[in-house]
């Protein structure tokens, strides 16, 4: 530990992402003390600035968000001189080898650890990795890369960017990043099932009606529109941040939490799926609407988006797990943007007590009495279990109610961002919340017969107005699957 030393380069440091995340992220970190005793940050694009200029850009975006410890800008000051710059262009050997040089300076001779964040387009993660490997071969520690995706726009061509990646990295030094997987609530989703014992055994076809995975944004694209454009919501949200859940929430109990055992769990469930088929999916895209004197726009009206579009922006899909804990049981997903509210969320809806003894005080909406687990995984994070029970009073009339867990009540500490822990788990070397080559594949599989009917057969999404609850089809797809989605009825 105290001869090795880990030099963090963030290439693309000027992009967005590493503004608001990447950076605030390593500063939290160094914060807590959690980075190694010997680290630098570099970053690295092709805009010219200097370490100074660098370290102004970053500073504007650090904050003490942990508590107001008097210590906070001192700290700030000391991580903000751990920054460096180097300016170069993205597929130059050379460039890459300049900056080798002023790694292995401040490295000092100390046992070489390299980590490269790709915050990056996918165009260039190949040229990037061919040049940063080559010049990182002079380490002697470990190189690792991370990369968002995309990770290509389909089977074929996520499998493409794989190849060209391992031509110049091993699996174990690919860190995908899925930046859903590092929310605490979806941390704790194992030790919500594994530890208590109270949910494990109901975990199946048998008491569990359906599953629903939620997400909703009260914001469109905003200026994302040209990335946006070549992927829609399918893409950006549903084959990636919600699939991933589904893989940890329905999983069998893997054999321990080591990243190995709990990958292999989770691409076993993704390749019991059917890929998802035209007729369970819905697609939405949202218009302009005006609400209290202010119009809010249509997705086309976005400078970078193609007129007349045909890019969903909502859509809704069911899907089912081949397997005998799950056989029949609807999976249900709904991602959109530029809805009502901001929010995201697993919905357990559990089957109907058999002979219930109050059915009749339930009234006609039998539905509604079955208890419905909900883990909100943001914002105000916290797990609540509806049940039911009496109003109190001499007459026999029940009510729901809901156990909860509600985090800010409960813990005075604010939650890390996904970016803390993942970045940790990077430089520790801990595999189990990246994404593994196979799990892509298996991921790619499900989606990508569905998204080229959509885009063969130029299938209209259903207009839907800017902040509402989206299409109206997706309350048809999932009664179809008697279903009601649970965060309206
Ligand atoms: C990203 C998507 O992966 O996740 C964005 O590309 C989306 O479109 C974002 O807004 C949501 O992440 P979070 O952490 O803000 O819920």
């Amino acid at each position: 530990e105290h001869d090795s030393t880990v030099s963090i380069v963030v290439v693309g440091a000027s992009g967005d992402l590493a503004k608001k995340k990447i950076f605030p992220a390593l500063f939290a970190l160094y914060y807590e003390d959690c980075l190694p005793k010997h680290f630098t940050v570099f970053g690295y694009a092709r805009s010219k600035m200097t370490d100074a200029e660098l370290r102004d850009m970053v500073s504007r975006t650090l904050t003490c968000r942990i508590d107001k410890r008097e210590n906070c800008s001192e700290k700030m000051e000391q991580f903000l001189k751990r920054c460096f710059y180097h300016s170069g262009q993205y597929d130059s050997e050379k460039n890459f080898a300049e900056l080798d040089t002023k790694l292995r300076d401040h490295e000092g001779g100390r046992v070489s650890n390299r980590l490269f964040y790709l915050s990056i387009p996918p165009n260039i993660f190949t040229e990037v990795v061919k040049c940063a490997s080559k010049s990182a071969s002079s380490a002697n520690g470990w190189t690792r890369v991370i990369v968002e995706k995309p990770f290509g726009r389909d089977a074929e061509s996520s499998a493409a960017l794989t190849r060209d990646l391992k031509q110049y990295l091993v699996e174990d030094q690919i860190f995908r990043i899925d930046h859903y997987l590092g929310k605490e609530l979806v941390e704790n989703l194992s030790v919500l099932r594994f530890s208590n014992l109270i949910f494990e055994p109901l975990w199946s076809r048998q008491y569990i009606r359906n599953v629903q995975f939620i997400f909703s944004e009260d914001f469109g694209t905003e200026g994302r529109g040209g990335y946006f454009d070549n992927y829609g919501i399918i893409r950006d949200i549903m084959q990636n941040h919600l699939l991933q859940i589904l893989a940890l929430f329905a999983m069998e109990t893997p054999v321990s939490l080591d990243a190995e055992d709990v990958r292999n769990e989770k691409v076993k469930v993704l390749r019991s799926m059917k890929p998802l088929q035209l007729e369970n999916v819905v697609v939405g895209q949202y218009k302009s609407h005006t609400k209290g004197g202010v119009t809010y726009p249509a997705y086309t009206d976005d400078k970078t988006v193609p007129k007349g579009s045909l890019t969903p922006t909502f859509a809704a899909a069911a899907l089912f797990i081949n397997n005998a804990r799950w056989d029949g049981v609807p999976f249900l997903m709904k991602a959109g943007k530029a809805l009502h509210s901001k929010i995201a969320e697993i919905r357990v809806q559990f089957r109907h007590v058999p002979g219930n003894l109050f059915n009749r005080s339930f009234g006609t909406d039998l539905d509604r009495a079955t208890n419905e687990l909900v883990i909100r995984v943001q914002p105000d994070e916290g797990i609540y279990l509806k049940i039911n029970n009496k109003v109190p009073g001499l007459a026999m009339r029940l009510d729901r109610s809901n156990l909860n867990l509600h985090y800010a009540a409960r813990y005075s500490k604010e939650i890390p961002d996904a970016y803390e822990r993942l970045l940790l788990d990077a430089i520790e070397g801990e595999r189990r919340l990246f994404i593994r080559s196979d799990e892509l594949d298996a991921a790619w599989a499900l989606f990508t017969p569905v998204l080229k009917e959509l885009e063969e057969k130029k299938v209209m999404p259903e207009f839907y107005p800017y902040g509402s609850r989206g299409p109206v089809g997706a309350h048809y797809l999932a009664a179809r699957h008697n279903v009601q989605w649970g965060d309206i009825s």
